[in-house]
């Protein structure tokens, strides 16, 4: 097998976000009003949800995020997705522009104090947003180096503001067979659900995303919000989100549900861990013809790793 070794420091010239973009940025807050930008504002009048949307914008990357390998272009993270309510190949792009993103409403509910409806373009204004390139590990043996933009999901739990029984977060994708033919194959457990305990949604790298590549996020990708936690395996990054429910009961995910031998809650990325049916000691990077060594954590291990401590006897990687 050709396994390519670069070192961290290896960073290719192109990686570094452009000095106009930064620029661009600001402009945008300044047409927004500065400050005002972080806060909710209603939408005005005449004005289409995306184009206020778009002009957020590029936005500053958070450099305390690195990575080794070059981003994946545009174009692969953009064409080649899971989105099985779009169908089960990795060509879904086209279908998925069936998806309706407007109006969209995001549902807070359970134990939290107040139960929050929120249109997705309101809760995405009054979010502090960042870009961070994480790497992306599919459970199916490839890897991405992806452009996010999003805010932290530990913002997103302090808005709920959970209560005292709260233990877990589950999210929720969309469910609508009239535009996602996907959602018509009876044998899927519909709606695609995930959920992590209440300390990883919390951890600081745990990201709900809003954009990619500096521009407002594409249907194929789970707008009009998804998450990203990197440290596990790329399923658990669930798309199209339309609810977050705090509970005290750890949430079945879809394909937990599907295939409990194969997928379990956890699903923290582990080399050493084989998926029953192929061996996860090695990735094929997307966009290249290199097979990479898997990290553990995907190479998370100092941010996350102690949120496992005590739990080793439970199926912590698959
Ligand atoms: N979320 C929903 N709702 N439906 C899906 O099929 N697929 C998951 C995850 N989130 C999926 C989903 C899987 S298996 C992966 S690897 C990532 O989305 C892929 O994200 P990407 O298409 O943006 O690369």
């Amino acid at each position: 097998m050709h396994v390519v070794r670069r070192p961290g420091w290896a960073l290719p010239e192109r990686l570094a976000t452009p000095e106009n973009q930064f620029f661009d940025r600001r402009r945008a807050l300044g047409v927004l009003g500065g400050a005002a930008a972080a806060t909710a504002l209603p939408l005005s009048a005449g004005r289409a949800a995306s184009d206020l949307l778009a002009e957020l914008y590029p936005v500053p990357r958070n450099a305390r995020y690195t990575f080794e390998r070059p981003l994946t272009p545009e174009d692969l993270v953009t064409s080649y997705n899971n989105f099985y309510e779009f169908g089960s190949s990795k060509r879904i792009a086209r279908a998925a522009q069936a998806l309706k993103i407007q109006p969209w409403q995001v549902v807070i509910n359970g134990r939290v104090e107040r139960e929050l409806t929120l249109d997705a373009t309101d809760l995405i204004r009054q979010m502090p947003l960042e870009e961070r390139v994480y790497r992306l590990r599919c459970v199916e043996g490839w890897s991405m180096v992806v452009p996010w933009t999003g805010f932290p999901m530990a913002d997103l739990v302090k808005l709920a503001a959970p209560t005292s029984g709260a233990r877990y977060v589950r999210m929720e994708t969309f469910e609508d067979s009239s535009m996602a033919p996907g959602q018509r194959q009876f044998w899927y457990p519909w709606p695609y659900v995930e959920g992590l305990t209440l300390e990883e949604a919390t951890n600081e790298l745990a990201f709900i995303v809003t954009g990619v590549y500096g521009k407002p996020l594409p249907r194929q990708n789970g707008a009009p919000l998804r998450s990203a936690v990197p440290w596990k395996y790329g399923f658990k990054s669930i798309k199209s989100i339309v609810r977050f429910t705090f509970t005290d009961t750890r949430p079945v995910s879809f394909w937990e549900r599907l295939q409990d031998e194969e997928y379990g809650f956890w699903a923290n990325v582990n080399p050493e861990v084989p998926h029953p049916r192929w061996s996860q000691a090695t990735e094929r990077v997307v966009g290249s013809d290199e097979r990479v060594p898997t990290q553990l954590y995907n190479g998370y291990g100092a941010y996350v790793a102690a949120l496992y401590d005590g739990l080793q006897g439970e199926r912590l990687f698959m």
